[in-house]
């Protein structure tokens, strides 16, 4: 299976999450490419089978918390998705409260079947644990991939 991350990423930890994701997807035997939004040439995009899709929350810790808006334009960017199976992932401080489910109905609208979501909380009193669930959740996707294959 060939599997892209996508990210945005304002300080580094989403992107350091995707990174980890992308090596435990290739330790588990698949292709796995990672980039920022930015830097999702089309071909890139058409050759995935599944996308992962990253994102940190802003907000005001208890109002407005949502994916970064920067996310959900690039999103909005994105060609058709052809039904392709997509994870979500976000990173947070405090909570990400509901944002997830709303950043999964943006890449449901742009043609994503949306099968998982994860959460990454950036600060951990041991460094060393903050990546900690990575191969789990990474399991859990490529599990649910494949019992939700591309369409294609
Ligand atoms: C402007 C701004 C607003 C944020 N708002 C929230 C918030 O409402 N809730 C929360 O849990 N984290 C919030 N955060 C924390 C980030 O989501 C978190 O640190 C994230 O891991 C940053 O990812 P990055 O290093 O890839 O940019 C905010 C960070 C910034 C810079």
């Amino acid at each position: 299976m060939r599997v892209l991350v996508l990210y945005q990423s304002r300080r580094g930890f989403t992107m350091r999450v995707a990174h980890a994701i992308r090596d435990e997807v290739r330790r588990r035997g698949h292709l796995a490419t990672c980039t920022p939004f930015d830097g999702a040439d089309a071909g890139t995009l058409a050759a995935a089978d599944a996308l992962i899709v990253g994102t940190w929350i802003e907000g005001m810790i208890v109002f407005r918390v949502r994916p970064a808006d920067d996310a959900v334009r690039a999103v909005h960017r994105l060609p058709d998705l052809g039904r392709r199976p997509v994870a979500v992932f976000c990173t947070f401080d405090v909570s990400p409260f509901d944002a997830m489910d709303r950043f999964a109905g943006r890449l449901a609208a742009r043609g994503g079947r949306v099968v998982a979501a994860g959460h990454f909380k950036r600060y951990h009193r041991r460094k060393e644990r903050r990546l900690a669930s990575v191969p789990a959740f990474v399991e859990h996707v490529l599990a649910t991939f494949a019992t939700a294959p591309a369409e294609r």
